[in-house]
């Protein structure tokens, strides 16, 4: 089993800890195990206790509803709003004029706006979504670069309470049409364009694109970011600034349910349609707050930085939500890291002191392949905590990045979890957890999660397996938006009673935990997640293929690299142009990331009796591994032939 191997590769024993050092402990938030103690106890509990932590406009009858499950209901009856919580409560203590978030443009603009800034801004921005006839209940899909009137537009639909579906920049015409028509959005927010090494990305000429397609929307606002002309469609178009110059400040946050949506948010998964993801108001927000808090360990003097695009899930729960739920400091920056130079993410470090910052191992293993110069040239003293998350770290980023960026004072949190986890799951507390460079260590309290086998039993301490949340917890998706059969059949049908998180992971003597990656068909590049058949739909789609097959590699920096194994129609040959050609147009269906990064041309795939195509058979010989079980294929020799024809290309 590809799975097992893997899990054994991930076996090399790891022998390095890092208890957390006494400087940190001394001032950390939390510092012995009681709260893990206390969750024990009693979850539900614990959980209503943090759930303190936000003001309720009722406060809720029940923790935990589970009479209709894998349908659970968290703080059922209460009532509240999420904009509210992260801007309006602090309005009344000294935290109004503490920045909320600190932006800078990739051009090298910045803005900062302080709660109150937020405050004025953000009702304005709700007004004016009402002026456009959006009311509680209504979509909005965003798809704009990282600037402030994202979160702005985000905090003005929660406060309205219309959920917003955030469309990632980078996706295609085709990827955001596709996304607008599964959630019928009546409005869309998007730009003019967005900055990316120094390019313009034509967001709004996307956005024209997709909306030919597209019944359900009836108005448009654009940001004026990049200043270039740009079509306006008159009675569906509007400038953002236009309108809000108009907009009254002040608008009262609608008083939500805590189980009606906050917003949806697609993802890939193993067919080729994503999946929308739903999050709903109370528990998410209890969720993100509690562990962003607690994980990151958050006093109001901390400067926060998560480098994230808040088109992913990331952004959403630690750049938005969870921080300024919890009256911090948030940094945004909208390009790349190596713009103008490889020392952009060190000179922000350096030019807003931020303490704490929370990026991908993709990120780090570039930085370290970059060099140590450039971190070198400035001056990180600032920073005394560190985080990563998307995807498993190797033990030599770990090690750099504590050496050259946390200057080997500090911790390091390795956080586990997914867009349908809404929070992180996994990882340590950084005054109370030793360190293992690559494990996500052990679950956050009132998380039970687990190693089990196919049949659902907990494997041995120091044995792999799948990992599994065995009971639910507050910031968990509610379901697939338009498709709780999709729900039920794809997190819990697997394990009778238990979430299946799609990953493979081992657990060791300490009973810490070692994320393997996917078991599924899901690919990971770069920390985002991209589902092999989404690719394979887009290559079909050109009119030279026959059939596809696409399958994660090893890759240096991106953790995995796409590669794809396409069979031509009659007559047609393989040629690189050709493969260029399929590149460019699986960028342009999905968007960038899903370009694949090579293409190979076989007369045939290899699959089973009953047609079903063998992808770890082609990991296998991608990776130059022994060819793994080929009995139940339906012509053994065809993988044969693919690998000779697949080593004596690449040599
Ligand atoms: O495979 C795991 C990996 O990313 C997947 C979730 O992807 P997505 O929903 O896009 O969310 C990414 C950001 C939360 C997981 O199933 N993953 C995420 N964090 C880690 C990880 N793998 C290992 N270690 C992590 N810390």
């Amino acid at each position: 089993m590809a799975m097992e191997a893997k899990v054994l590769e991930s076996l090399l024993k790891e022998e390095r800890a890092f208890p957390p050092p006494p400087h940190f402990v001394e001032k950390a938030l939390v510092k012995d195990r009681s709260l893990y103690e206390e969750a024990r106890a009693d979850r539900e509990a614990f959980w209503a206790r943090q759930a303190e932590n936000i003001h309720w406009f009722r406060r809720w009858d029940k923790v935990l509803d589970d009479s209709k499950a894998p349908f659970y209901q968290w703080f059922v009856g209460g009532k509240l709003n999420v904009s509210y919580n992260c801007i309006d409560r602090h309005l009344s203590t000294w935290r109004r004029t503490k920045a909320a978030i600190i932006w800078e443009g990739e051009p090298g603009d910045d803005r900062v706006l302080t709660y109150q800034d937020l405050y004025r801004e953000v009702t304005k921005c709700a007004n004016m979504l009402k002026e456009l006839g959006i009311k509680r209940g209504d979509r909005v899909t965003i798809y704009l670069p990282m600037i402030p009137e994202l979160p702005i537009a985000m905090l003005a639909c929660a406060r309205i309470g219309a959920p917003h579906s955030v469309v990632f920049g980078g996706f295609s015409a085709e990827a955001l049409r596709d996304r607008i028509n599964d959630c019928q959005a009546k409005l869309v927010i998007t730009a003019d364009g967005g900055w990316r090494r120094g390019n313009i990305v034509p967001l709004k000429k996307n956005c024209d694109e997709a909306l030919a397609q597209c019944p359900s929307v009836e108005k448009v606002v654009v940001v004026r970011r990049t200043g270039q002309d740009v079509n306006m469609t008159a009675g569906r178009d509007y400038w953002w600034h236009e309108l809000m110059a108009k907009a009254p400040i002040g608008c009262p946050p609608e008083e939500m349910d805590a189980e009606d949506m906050l917003f949806i948010l697609y993802t890939s998964g193993t067919t080729g349609k994503p999946k929308g993801v739903v999050h709903t108001s109370g528990g998410y927000l209890v969720g993100v707050s509690t562990t962003h808090r607690l994980i990151f360990d958050i006093k109001d003097d901390d400067i926060y930085w998560c480098t994230a695009d808040i088109g992913w899930v990331t952004g959403h729960s630690y750049i938005v939500y969870g921080p300024l739920a919890n009256g911090c400091t948030t940094v945004m920056y909208e390009g790349s890291p190596d713009w103008p130079e490889r020392d952009r993410f060190w000179a922000i470090v350096e030019k807003y002191g931020v303490t704490i910052l929370y990026t991908a191992p993709t990120a780090i293993r570039a930085f370290m392949k970059w060099g140590t110069q450039w971190p070198a040239r400035r001056d990180l003293s600032s920073l005394r905590l560190l985080g990563t998350v998307g995807e498993p770290i190797n033990p030599e980023a770990w090690m750099w990045y504590y050496k050259y960026i946390g200057g080997e004072r500090c911790p390091i949190v390795d956080t586990w979890w997914q867009t349908e986890t809404g929070m992180i799951l996994i990882s340590p507390l950084p005054g109370v957890t030793t360190l293992k460079p690559g494990s996500a260590t052990v679950p956050f309290p009132g998380v039970e999660a687990a190693v089990v086998n196919s049949s659902g039993e907990e494997v041995p301490l120091g044995s792999g397996g799948y990992l599994v949340i065995k009971s639910p917890w507050p910031a968990m998706l509610r379901t697939i938006y338009g498709d709780p059969d999709r729900y039920v059949q794809q997190y819990w049908s697997k394990f009778d009673g238990m979430y299946f998180t799609g990953d493979g992971a081992r657990w060791d003597e300490d009973g810490y935990f070692w994320i393997v990656g996917r078991v599924d068909d899901v690919i990971n590049v770069s920390g985002h997640r991209l589902g092999t058949m989404e690719i394979e739909s887009a290559l079909v789609d050109h009119p030279a293929v026959a059939e596809a097959a696409v399958i994660g590699k090893a890759h240096e920096i991106k953790g995995q690299a796409i590669s794809a194994f396409v069979t031509l129609k009659e007559g047609i040959a393989g040629t690189p142009q050709l493969a260029e050609e399929l590149k460019a147009h699986v960028a342009k269906k999905i968007g960038a990331i899903a370009r694949p990064d090579d293409i190979f041309f076989t007369a045939e795939l290899p699959k089973t009796r009953s047609g079903k195509i063998m992808r770890r058979l082609l990991r296998d010989i991608a990776e130059g591994r022994v060819l793994g079980d080929t009995t139940t294929l339906a012509d053994p020799s065809v993988v044969s032939q693919i690998k000779q024809q697949y080593e004596s290309q690449e040599a």
